[in-house]
């Protein structure tokens, strides 16, 4: 298979589902639903819902499925951006290659669209139709499995101990602590919910978890590295903010070398995880490689 291509094709079904769900732009409130739009159609990657649809793929089940799904935890990953750049969190100007939500609608309105994101997530999640019982099941668990990953016990538990840690000397496990939480839970959450909306077994659900973890943590570990090595135009975010912020980061502990070395050793045990699969997990196999090797 061509990687690109999956994420392309993957990446405008997204695209044209967010567009469905989202609210018009001409809808009251205007600026707010302009703000909320802005910052979604913005040009992001899209790695949560692509790797929501390639679980479900993974597992042989419909993706068409689970595209409400996956516009959710796209809406919830760009609200957790929206605030991640505000003066009050990481202070950052560009994102998805340009200005900032708050640096054209001004913080209350950059709040308000990242609030309006993660409640409209749940409309998509709690409207999710199940035609069996096992699949109102799932879609259930679904629920609950995106609101713990996005609160205090997810993301935004990362989120503060991120900025409770700026300037400080940590340790190596309150480190992966933050990248497990901060980004590594909505990675995991994604990647459940599309194996659960695609009929998983338990024995391929504990595979698929552990390569999520181990996947997820990859990504901030690059993450980091990119802020350090990247390129701004191609990255459309500021880079050098970590070492400016005094942020904790991988290589600010391991050094270059130690991270990418960490990098490469977590992509190997995600790709280990995804052993007992066969050809349909390919994607998921891809992913994993690109999460290391992406410069963007
Ligand atoms: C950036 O996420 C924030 C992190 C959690 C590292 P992405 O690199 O996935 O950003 P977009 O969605 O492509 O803009
Ligand atoms: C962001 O981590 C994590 C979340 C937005 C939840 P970073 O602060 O490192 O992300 P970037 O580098 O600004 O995208
Ligand atoms: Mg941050
Ligand atoms: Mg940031
Ligand atoms: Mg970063």
């Amino acid at each position: 298979m061509d990687l690109n291509s999956y994420l392309k094709d993957r990446q405008q079904r997204i695209d044209a589902a967010l567009d469905r769900h989202l609210p018009a732009e001409d809808s009251l409130p205007e600026r707010l639903h302009q703000a909320v739009r802005y910052s979604v159609f913005a040009g992001g990657k899209r790695l949560r819902p692509i790797l929501m649809l390639a679980a479900c793929e993974a597992v042989g089940g419909d993706t068409e499925r689970v595209l409400p799904a996956a516009c959710a935890i796209e809406m919830i990953h760009t609200y957790s951006l929206i605030h991640d750049d505000l003066p009050a969190m990481d202070d950052d100007d560009f994102r998805r290659g340009r200005p900032t939500c708050h640096k054209v609608y001004g913080d209350a309105l950059a709040i308000l669209a990242g609030d309006a994101l993660l409640t409209e997530a749940f409309i998509l999640l709690s409207g999710m139709a199940a035609d069996t019982l096992q699949a109102e099941d799932a879609c259930r668990r679904a629920m609950h499995i995106v609101a713990r990953c996005a609160g205090s016990r997810g993301m935004v538990g990362g989120q503060v101990v991120d900025m409770e840690s700026e300037g400080k000397e940590i340790d190596l496990p309150t480190l992966e602590y933050i990248h497990t939480h901060k980004t590594g839970a909505l990675i995991l959450a994604s990647v459940q919910v599309g194996a659960l909306l695609g009929g998983v077994d338990e024995a391929a659900y504990d595979a698929l978890t552990r390569y999520a973890e181990a996947a997820g943590l990859a990504f901030q570990v690059a993450d980091d590295i990119l802020d350090i090595v990247g390129d701004q135009e191609l990255l459309g975010k500021d880079v050098g903010s970590d070492e400016a912020r005094g942020k904790a980061t991988y290589p600010a502990l391991l050094g270059l070398t130690g991270a990418r070395q960490r990098a490469r050793d977590l992509r190997d045990l995600a790709l280990e995880s995804l052993a007992e699969f066969g050809e349909a997990a390919e994607p998921l196999r891809q992913i994993a490689h690109y999460i290391v090797d992406r410069s963007f």
